[in-house]
């Protein structure tokens, strides 16, 4: 396998940040994954997909594997579902459309997602209402130090909101290689609720929409809010919706009548941290190369030439305020290296 040296991360990061890693490989199967762990025992290792959720600070002085492990293969189970197993390479976006053109329902919501197939359990994507944990199966995952492979149940990747066992307990010790799904080939379960989707599709006089329908609404709806990473960096949400007390919650409400929230549970209440930020004046606005989207204030992005460093500034800044102004805590939902 190739090495690589000094070699800049600008085209693999979805930031477009210029940083260098030390080592470079690109992995094109299990077996050169499992080889190159072996050869490079005891390493610095860093992991490398689709760099869609990473803001990198930093030259990366690591070996970085690039896992780019392809193929698909298909299991029918019955006449109504299928086991589908992507490898971690595959990009999840034609993965998406790959299953919709074989009419497999129940990732339809989730066209459009930046990334690669391996990454997209680490935090549980999500979006209009549905979560790859609702039709996740299992995965298959390469322990760092020993080169073991493992399966994990889905009880076992523990997801949460953008979260797994992979963010926590394990993060760092295991690369997923594959990842397997269950999904419908008719009665489709369609996700219509998110109210964006319900008017695109009204728009349209779509009365019975069909899995592609939803997809091409998700795409349009994406495409209006969000930049397109090809265009300008950036990572999608920088920051996890905050999840505060409803206590607190109903306070703000008594300042804010207007504040756009999801009631969780009776105690627990999420507000979209983009109001949060657009209401404390950063939307649009922009330092240098690096900026807060103008559609969507939950967006960060990098113009052209920002460094990481500068969008981490601009990330502190907005998690400064909006302690000030809200009394609230922003986590951030991208990976800072
Ligand atoms: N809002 C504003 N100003 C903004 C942005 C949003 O006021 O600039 C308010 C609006 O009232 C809107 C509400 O926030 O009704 C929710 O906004 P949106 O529907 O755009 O969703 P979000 O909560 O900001 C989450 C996910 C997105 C996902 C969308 C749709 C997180 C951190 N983000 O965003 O995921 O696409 O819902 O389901 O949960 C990602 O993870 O990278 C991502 C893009």
């Amino acid at each position: 396998m190739k090495i690589e040296r000094n070699k800049s991360l600008k085209k693999h990061n979805t930031f477009g940040i210029d940083v260098q890693a030390t080592e470079f490989i690109k992995i094109n199967s299990e077996q050169e994954l499992t080889e190159t762990l072996f050869t490079h025992k005891n390493r610095n290792i860093f992991i490398l997909s689709g760099g869609s959720n990473m803001l990198l600070t930093q030259n990366l002085e690591a070996l970085v594997l690039h896992i780019a492990i392809k193929g698909i293969t298909t299991n029918i189970q019955s006449d109504s579902s299928v086991l589908v197993s992507a490898n971690a390479g595959e990009n999840w976006h034609d993965f998406v459309q790959y299953c919709i053109n074989n009419n497999f329902g129940g990732l339809e919501n989730l066209s459009l997602i930046p990334g690669y197939v391996g990454s997209a359990p680490i935090q549980n994507i999500g979006a209009y209402g549905v979560e790859l944990k609702d039709s996740f199966v299992s995965c298959e995952a390469i322990q760092l130090t020993s080169g073991i492979k493992k399966h994990f149940t889905k009880e076992e990747c523990n997801f949460g909101y953008r979260n797994s066992i992979f963010k926590n307990e394990l993060k760092g010790k295991y690369i997923i290689t594959k990842v397997t799904f269950r999904l419908t080939i008719k009665d489709h379960t369609l996700n219509t609720s998110y109210g964006a989707i319900e008017n695109a599709l009204k728009e349209k006089n779509i009365i019975s929409p069909t899995i592609k329908d939803i997809s091409e609404a998700v795409i349009a709806i994406r495409k209006s809010k969000l930049p397109d990473p090809k265009e300008i960096g950036n990572s999608g949400s920088f920051f996890k919706n905050p999840v505060i007390s409803s206590e607190k919650f109903d306070k703000l409400q008594e300042l804010h009548p207007g504040i756009p929230f999801y009631q969780i549970d009776k105690d627990n209440t999420k507000i979209p941290a983009g109001w949060l930020i657009e209401q404390s004046g950063f939307k649009g606005k922009r330092w240098g190369d690096a900026g807060v989207h103008a559609k969507q204030a939950l967006v960060l992005v990098n113009y052209n030439n920002a460094s990481g460093q500068e969008i981490l500034e601009l990330s502190k800044k907005i998690q400064k305020t909006i302690k000030e102004k809200f009394d609230i805590v922003l986590e951030t939902e991208v990976n800072i290296i």
